[in-house]
């Protein structure tokens, strides 16, 4: 996988098949710790510890159709790649916590890739079965997109149609170019 906006895609699919009803998802970029990183937390149901222990092995999964579970070994091998560390908590019943932490420049640190496009197609999929929370932040600036927040704003129209996904869109991009330029 080519950007990081993919893995964390993979990644909030699994907390979507693990019935959670809010994900949140934080980028924080600093320069000048010379540091990335990305958290995904959920309130879906969890891992007991054996779970937890088999499912960083790439050949372990508990969906039926594809034996095969690499979303979190890819991305644990995407933070050994730069240097960086990851950590994965559960607790049955109550949520999974997935921490990628990145040398920001090394040179084979993955880009982050598309967030807005990350973000609208999970909205688009799952926007009215859970929610989803978004910060970016970078060097201080940062941003918020709270789903929770915009459904309220929507008063009552459907937070995935594509008329609204559309501004969302263009509204989380106009946000990420402000942040990256410190503004
Ligand atoms: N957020 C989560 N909550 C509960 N269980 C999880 C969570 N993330 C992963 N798991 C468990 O760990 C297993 C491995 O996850 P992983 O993403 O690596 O593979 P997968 O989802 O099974 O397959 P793939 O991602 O390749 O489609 C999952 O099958 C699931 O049992
Ligand atoms: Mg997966």
């Amino acid at each position: 996988m080519r950007d990081l906006s993919l893995h964390i895609l993979d990644i909030v699919e699994n907390s979507i098949a693990a019935g959670a009803k809010k994900v949140e998802i934080t980028i924080e970029e600093d320069t000048n710790k010379n540091l990335l990183v990305v958290k995904i937390k959920d309130n879906g149901k969890g891992m007991d510890k054996k779970t937890l222990t088999k499912a960083l092995d790439p050949f372990f999964s508990t969906k039926k159709i594809r034996r095969i579970g690499l979303g979190l070994s890819m991305l644990a091998r995407a933070t050994k790649e730069a240097e960086g560390s990851f950590d994965i908590k559960s607790k049955k019943g109550r949520g999974t916590r997935v921490t990628a932490k990145f040398v920001y420049d090394h040179i084979d640190r993955k880009p982050i890739g598309n967030m807005a496009e990350t973000i609208i197609v999970l909205v688009a999929s799952n926007g009215l079965k859970a929610d989803f929370i978004y910060k970016h932040s970078k060097n201080g600036k940062s941003f918020l997109f709270d789903t929770r927040y915009l459904k309220r704003k929507l008063n009552g129209v459907l937070i995935n149609q594509p008329e609204v996904l559309e501004l969302l869109k263009k509204r989380i991009l106009r946000e990420l170019k402000r942040i990256q330029e410190g503004t």
